[in-house]
């Protein structure tokens, strides 16, 4: 399953892209607004795409097709790894569908039920996103979605690849493997849980106090 961080912090996806444990970025307007300050956005999400080899998700903020298309050829402008990332409502569903006849990737963003994704990869979609922990904060089933989409997506054969976003904690990352996401968007701070384990961290105090008694060098 692909990786991909979800932030627009720039020290943070430095620090897991030089670990080489990221296949990509997604951000979205609240992600950028946490970091921006006077920045202009768009300087930020060059410097993004430059520290990634991998797709770059800069998502739109007009709400009618005709601003969405304006903001998309902007935003895949700035850089060959941005995809556009458009809401999923109608003028989100038309701006994929043109902005995928002009050549661009889009992710299709705020999916919350299968019959929003099976429109989705009709459009040409390049990644849906369906966001799992905002599902289960209101009592529902997050991984349920990503389970039905899989089953539609591959009856159909539809190549749009399934991005489980809004993942919270470790268990949404297993799920997202188990149920057949073709990619993950995980915040830092669940990225780095990931590879903590209590048993590595005796085992290595166990080994390193034996290593002591030798008194040796390697
Ligand atoms: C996806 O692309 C979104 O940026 C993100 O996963 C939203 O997650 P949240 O529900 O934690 O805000």
């Amino acid at each position: 399953m692909k990786i991909f961080l979800d932030t627009a912090d720039l020290g943070e996806i430095r620090r897991a892209a030089d670990a080489g444990l990221i296949d990509g970025i997604t951000t979205n307007p609240s992600l950028v607004a946490k970091v921006a300050g006077k920045r202009d956005p768009k300087e930020i999400y060059l410097e993004i795409c430059k520290a990634v080899n991998g797709p770059v998700s800069l998502e739109v903020v007009g709400l009618d097709l005709s601003t969405m298309l304006a903001e998309g050829r902007k935003l895949a402008a700035i850089h060959e790894n941005a995809v556009v990332k458009v809401p999923l409502t109608e003028a989100g569903l038309k701006a994929c569908k043109a902005l995928v006849s002009e050549g661009h990737r889009v992710n299709v963003t705020l999916c919350f039920s299968v019959t929003q994704a099976h429109l989705a990869a009709k459009a040409g979609a390049t990644y849906i996103s369906p966001f799992v922990g905002r599902i289960d904060d209101i009592a529902g089933e997050g991984m349920g979605l990503i389970h039905q989409i899989r089953q539609v997506y591959d009856n159909y054969g539809f190549a749009t690849e399934i991005l489980a976003a809004s993942i919270r904690h470790p268990v949404h990352v297993v799920e997202a493997m188990m149920m057949g996401a073709d990619c993950c968007t995980i915040p830092p701070s669940v990225l780095w849980q990931l590879s903590k384990h209590p048993l590595t961290d005796k085992g290595l105090e166990a080994f390193l106090k034996d290593w002591e008694g030798l008194g040796a060098k390697i």
